[in-house]
Order: C-alpha cells, then sequence, then structure tokens
C-alpha cells in the first residue's frame, strides 16, 4: 500500500492522522487482489512467532495484520504495536485493547523508547519507505533486537501499481508520481531494500509475495486514489473525469489490471553482539 508523499515528514503525518486514508486503500487490496491468500495471512506465516514471542510492530497503523491474524497467534506471544500517528494507536487499542497479549505505544520508528534486546522479532510492514533517516530507524530496530532476533520489512518494488500512477498522470499531469519517487535511489524498495538493510543486518533474504489487481469497479480505485497526495492535483472536474474514464474502461474491458509488487525482507540480527 504505497503513497507518493513517502517520506515529507508533514506530508506522512497528515495522510496518517487517522486510518481513514490507509482504510480506502485497504479496501481496494481486499477487495479485488486476484490472490485470495491474502497478504496479512502470507506476512503471518513468514514470522517466527513460536509461544513466549516478544515482538514489536513499528508504523503498525491500526494494526490490520493483528485484526486478520489473532486466532493464530500463540497465547504466550507479547506483542507491543507502535506507530507515530496518535489517531493509528488510538484505532489499533480500539479493536485489539481487550486482548491481554497486546500493549500500544506512540513511537518514532528512529528513536525508540524501549531498552536494548528486547525483542525477539521486529516487523515494519510497509513502513520504512516513510522514514526519512533510515540509518537511524534501522540502528534502532538492530538494537531493541535481542541476539538472533529477526527483523521482517515488507515494502514495494518499483513496478507497484504502476498502471495506476499513469491513469492519474493523464488526468492531473502537475502530480509528482510515485513511481517517480520509487525511482529515486534514496527509497526503500524491493529492488534496493537488501543493500539497505544488510549495512545493519548479516543476513537478508527477500520473499515475494506474487499478485494483481483486477478492478471491475471505478468507485473503490478513484477513493484509492484521492486517498494519497494525488488528491491535491485532483480538483472536482479533473476527477469526475478520470471516474468517468475509470468506468468506461471497466465497461470498454471488463476490469483494469494493476500490477502490484509487494514482499518481505527478513534479517537476522547476529546471535552474539
Ligand atoms: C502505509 S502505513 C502501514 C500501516 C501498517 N503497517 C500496515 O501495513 O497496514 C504506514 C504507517 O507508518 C507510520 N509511520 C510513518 N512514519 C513513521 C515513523 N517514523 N515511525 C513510526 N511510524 C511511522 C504511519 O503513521 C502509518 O501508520
Amino acid at each position: 500500500m504505497s503513497d507518493p508523499a513517502r517520506s515529507d515528514p508533514d506530508a506522512v503525518r497528515e495522510q496518517y492522522r487517522d486510518a481513514s486514508n490507509l482504510d480506502a486503500r485497504f479496501q481496494l487490496h481486499e477487495r479485488f487482489s486476484t490472490n485470495r491468500y491474502g497478504w496479512h495471512p502470507w506476512v503471518f506465516d513468514q514470522l517466527d512467532l513460536t509461544p513466549g514471542r516478544r515482538v514489536l510492530e513499528v508504523g503498525a497503523g491500526p494494526g490490520y495484520l493483528w485484526q486478520k491474524n489473532r486466532a493464530r497467534l500463540p497465547a504466550s506471544c507479547e506483542l507491543v504495536l507502535s506507530d507515530l500517528s496518535l489517531g493509528m494507536v488510538g484505532e489499533a487499542r480500539r479493536i485489539l485493547n481487550a486482548d491481554h497479549r497486546f500493549r500500544f505505544a506512540v513511537a518514532d520508528a528512529q528513536r525508540l523508547p524501549f531498552e536494548n534486546s528486547t525483542f525477539d522479532a521486529v516487523i515494519a510492514n510497509h513502513m520504512l519507505y516513510h522514514v526519512p533517516d533510515r540509518e537511524s530507524a534501522l540502528a534502532e530496530i538492530r538494537r531493541v533486537l535481542r541476539p538472533g532476533g529477526r527483523l521482517y520489512a515488507a515494502t514495494v518494488g518499483r513496478n507497484h501499481l504502476r498502471e495506476l500512477s499513469a491513469l492519474v498522470t493523464r488526468f492531473a499531469p502537475d502530480w509528482v508520481s510515485w513511481a517517480a519517487a520509487e525511482g529515486d535511489p534514496e527509497a526503500f524498495v524491493l529492488e534496493n531494500g537488501a543493500d539497505q538493510v544488510g549495512r545493519w543486518f548479516p543476513r537478508v533474504e527477500l520473499r515475494r509475495y506474487e499478485d494483481e489487481l483486477v478492478v471491475t469497479e471505478a468507485g473503490p480505485l478513484v477513493a484509492y486514489v484521492l486517498s494519497g497526495s494525488a488528491r491535491s492535483a485532483l480538483d472536482d472536474e479533473r476527477t469526475r473525469a478520470l471516474a468517468e474514464y475509470v468506468s468506461h474502461e471497466i465497461a470498454r474491458r471488463g476490469a483494469l489490471r494493476v500490477t502490484k509488487d509487494s514482499g518481505l525482507f527478513v534479517a537476522w540480527q547476529d546471535a552474539e553482539r
């Protein structure tokens, strides 16, 4: 789930003030992804969550990963769901608070308020690309992991949603597309993430999740577009034109197909420090 305003701190704060923008994007993926297994169950499959594990999620948002997988979580695991946004943490707490395994924290991944070697695993699901000082975040994640602990860091590839980006550019030519942001060598994408994570962790592995969007309704696709920074480049007239075009194309072709490219870096901390 990407947004063009990648690592501009003000834009990121505004974008994630609460869960509404993220929900619009989540809905499109939920309804129109061809891989019916689902991203969140797949991410859970990759985690080594045996009983007693202590887990930190940074940039956890409203806790989608746990809303989807709570029933599979061993009873004795302890999880801290953290996010920079008070609104996101409030939403995660509202949904998961009754479950004694979860605690919640407002925290910036660049300055984690936890002791050294506290966690067996840290999860950073589609969030490191928003962090301006990623080196600090990776150093902090490494610091709070115990020796032998693991980082799970998900991100997107440079081709992720490329058709959607082209579509928006057609109606808002002055919009700086996220494809441009992903072309930035400083971005955190599947193509360069292993190098970045590898500076802090001795072993890194990339696992890809195969998927695609086949969208058969204009409304959720337009809502997705308006949930991100393209909103400021689309006035009412442009939005109407975009919606009409999408409806017309869906009627003509049966569906709009959109490339997805997401994956997970699994990184191992040294067994001894
Ligand atoms: C794309 S959302 C992903 C949410 C969740 N991990 C998921 O996959 O559903 C990115 C999240 O990262 C958070 N975030 C952005 N910068 C952050 C930072 N420096 N430290 C902690 N969280 C941050 C945002 O508030 C937002 O909730």
